[in-house]
């Protein structure tokens, strides 16, 4: 099957390319740096003719508030209208768990993608991660207020990049849902005392300062704002087993 993968050089998206080839599947790899840029549009078209599923793992290079809710949009309108000139009879993309629950400019950017594909004619399948343990460093130094790093006491249940990337290859090689796939981590805890277990893992000397008022990316973090509220299918690596293997790989 031709499986074409934008932002297939990202985190996530190596991790889904190198999955998918090994099935023996047609990857290709979609990125600006190979030619395939859903913003300018080049590239799309070639990419995505003769393709049965397209997996959209593309991430904005900015994150501020405008830029972010721009990039999705863009790109999402000129990668949806190349696919169904194509005829793709599966589209799939990575959002995030609480995004419809939670008010910050990210996860605005991130609704106004999934409506795009909500109200396209492809067959869809959007797949809502919690945070992936390998952005537990970037929320420590976006939460940093000198030595001190503030975070609130919300539940938290980040998944490994290993895991997405094996659910999102197997979303996307099975029928399409229509409708959302939730996934998280094996473990839910507070999201202090697991940033703090991670600092404090890899010798950071930062101390972790329980915040309920502490926001992300902007927005308030309640009990249950970042965690799935039904069903959710689970990752196999929880923080310790990551941090193990991190550090083996080292
Ligand atoms: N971080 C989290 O905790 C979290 C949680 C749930 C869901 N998500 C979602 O997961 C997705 C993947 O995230 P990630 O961390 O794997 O991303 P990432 O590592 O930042 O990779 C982003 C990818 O997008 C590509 N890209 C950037 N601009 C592009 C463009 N104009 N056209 C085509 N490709 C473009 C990049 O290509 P280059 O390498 O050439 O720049 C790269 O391959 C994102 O949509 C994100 O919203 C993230």
């Amino acid at each position: 099957m031709k499986i074409v993968v934008i932002g297939g050089t990202g985190l996530i998206g190596s991790k889904t390319v190198a999955i998918l080839r090994q099935g023996g599947h047609e990857v290709i790899a979609a990125s600006p740096q190979s030619g395939i840029n859903t913003i300018s549009g080049e590239g799309v078209k070639e990419a995505v003719a003769g393709a049965q599923v397209v997996i959209d793992l593309a991430n904005s290079p900015s994150f501020e508030d405008k830029a972010v809710l721009e990039f999705f949009q863009t790109s999402g309108r000129n990668l949806l209208a190349a696919e169904a000139a194509a005829g793709v009879r599966h589209h799939v993309a990575l959002s995030i768990v609480g995004t419809d629950r939670s008010d910050n400019g990210y996860f605005r950017a991130k609704v106004a993608q999934e409506n795009l594909i909500r109200s396209s004619s492809i067959p869809y399948t959007i797949i809502r991660s919690t945070q992936f343990l390998e952005f537990l460093r970037g929320i420590a130094d976006s939460s940093a207020d000198g030595n001190k790093v503030r975070i609130s006491p919300g539940l938290f249940q980040p998944i490994a990049a290993n895991d997405v990337a094996t659910i999102v290859a197997e979303v996307a090689l099975a029928p399409p849902r229509g409708g959302v796939v939730e996934i998280a981590g094996p473990e839910r805890v507070p999201f202090n005392e697991i940033v703090a277990r991670y600092l404090k893992a890899v010798g950071d000397p930062r101390e972790v300062v329980r915040d309920p008022e502490a926001r992300y990316f902007g927005g308030r973090v309640e009990e249950l704002s970042l965690v799935p509220l039904g069903e959710a299918r689970l990752g196999r690596i929880g923080l310790d087993e990551w941090l193990r293997r991190s550090q083996a790989a080292a």
